[in-house]
């Protein structure tokens, strides 16, 4: 039987789950694989603490570097997340010519190009599984399964914070703060929750799967990115209404040859997309192969154990395909071309708050009819003389360069006092 020895770097709440799952696993995936999967070293800052393994005094260190350049060392998983230095541990694994396992989105939206090209250089490998969707085989599933598909489309729920948030704001009527208050208290938030809310760990996962998705090395800084924050209980609310509810999507398509757009933004989608039925901190993804037709994937994006799944999934992949190089993040330039955001057309929601007097929804029209913006539906429901009141609209297909030019005349009208506008997802 062969042996895998293991350096763990980051022994928190994922590290403690792949530490469980190969214990209580161990003679089901030397089954498996007729290998055994040893950990022979684990470096934290802390290892005092109690966590919800126990492991020999032996195996734990402070020193990375008992890792880093112990010989013996076959594959270092690191867990600790950040840029730094977990990106100097990578290197100095995969120099040392170790594979490497992460779950480390951010590291590898921003550094992933020269970390590649340096597994590259190494002839060894990093897999990444529990970096996009935790439990979700989105990787292997973009990288093996749909190896003949060319993705049509792929629109996803994968911030599981945004989510609930969303989710708990329409069961509860709250609004935003209260629900992010609520996700805050859950432990579900990462500790900097504006990653969450604004979109940029959406960012982080959407450009690993465009790049999968394109076969091309796209850069972070062209992923248009756009947050929750500013939608209000009453959005939803209006949303619900219309037939439609409001997810913070990320979202990877294909226009005409060699064009692509990657996005994140919240969108109205209709209650009968199955999208709009993942609830809670759940993720989930929806995509079209030209080959495969439809696909829908739906599960746990974060947490301890489906994490952990992912993470010994990635240790099997090694076990079984050495040298296999079916996980490499592309290296190549671009050849795709990325649609900016002001080059789409879709429907929008627009939400006004404007004063209650005549005169002001002929105002709000005309600035939308001069840029070609036609209207689909109104709704005003609060009469308050003189007193703000929200005006919500529903558009017609229109430039989206068009929709943020009236937006910008719009709010120069001082009747007008606050303005919101949401794609709306087909
Ligand atoms: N903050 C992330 C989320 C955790 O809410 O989905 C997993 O990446």
């Amino acid at each position: 039987m062969k042996t895998l020895n293991i350096g763990l770097i980051g022994f928190g709440t994922i590290g403690s789950g792949v530490v469980k799952v190969l214990e209580e696993k161990k003679n089901e995936l030397q089954q498996k694989t007729n290998c055994e999967f040893r950990i022979r070293a684990i470096a934290d800052k802390d290892i005092s603490s109690p966590r919800c393994v126990r492991v020999s005094k032996d195996v734990l260190t402070k020193d990375v570097h008992k890792i880093l350049d112990d010989p013996e060392i076959d594959v270092v998983i690191e867990l600790i997340g950040g840029i730094h230095p977990a990106k100097e541990f990578v290197i100095n694994a995969l120099k040392n010519r170790k594979d490497v396992i992460t779950a480390n989105k951010a590291l590898l939206a921003e550094e992933g190009e020269e970390l590649f090209r340096i597994a590259a250089e190494s002839e060894k490998e990093i897999l990444f599984e529990a970096s996009v969707c935790g439990g979700i085989p989105i990787i292997k599933t973009l990288r093996q399964n749909l190896f003949a598909d060319k993705i049509e489309s792929l629109s996803g729920i994968v911030n599981g914070t945004s989510n609930y948030v969303l989710s708990k704001m329409e069961e509860n009527d709250w609004e935003f703060e209260e629900a992010l208050a609520q996700a805050k208290r859950e432990g579900i938030a990462e500790a900097d929750a504006s990653l969450d809310t604004q979109g940029l760990d959406s960012r982080h996962k959407i450009v690993i799967l465009a790049r999968l998705i394109f076969n091309a090395n796209i850069k972070l800084e062209d992923i248009f990115y756009q947050g929750i924050e500013n939608i209000k209980l009453e959005d939803l609310r209006y949303a619900r209404e219309f037939g439609y509810t409001i997810k913070l999507l990320a979202i990877a398509k294909s226009f005409k040859e060699g064009t692509g757009g990657v996005y994140v933004y919240p969108a109205l989608i209709s209650e009968k997309h199955l999208l709009s039925k993942v609830r809670g901190a759940f993720n989930a993804l929806s995509l079209k192969g030209d080959v495969v037709g439809e696909l829908f994937f739906y599960g746990k994006g974060a947490g301890m154990l489906p994490t952990a799944s992912a993470v010994v999934a990635d240790l099997g992949e090694i076990v079984r395909s050495p040298g296999y190089q079916a996980t490499r993040l592309p290296v190549k330039k671009a050849k795709l071309k990325i649609k900016k955001i002001d080059e789409l057309e879709k429907s929008y929601y627009i939400r006004f708050l404007a004063v209650d007097q005549p005169g002001v929804l002929a105002a709000i029209a005309k600035i939308l009819g001069e840029q070609g913006v036609s209207i689909g539906s109104v709704v005003q429901k609060e009469r308050k003389e003189k007193e703000i009141v929200p005006i919500v609209m529903m558009t017609h297909y229109a430039k989206e360069k068009s929709v943020q030019k009236a937006l910008a005349e719009i709010d120069k009208l001082p009747i007008v006092k606050e303005k919101l506008a949401i794609r709306i997802e087909e």
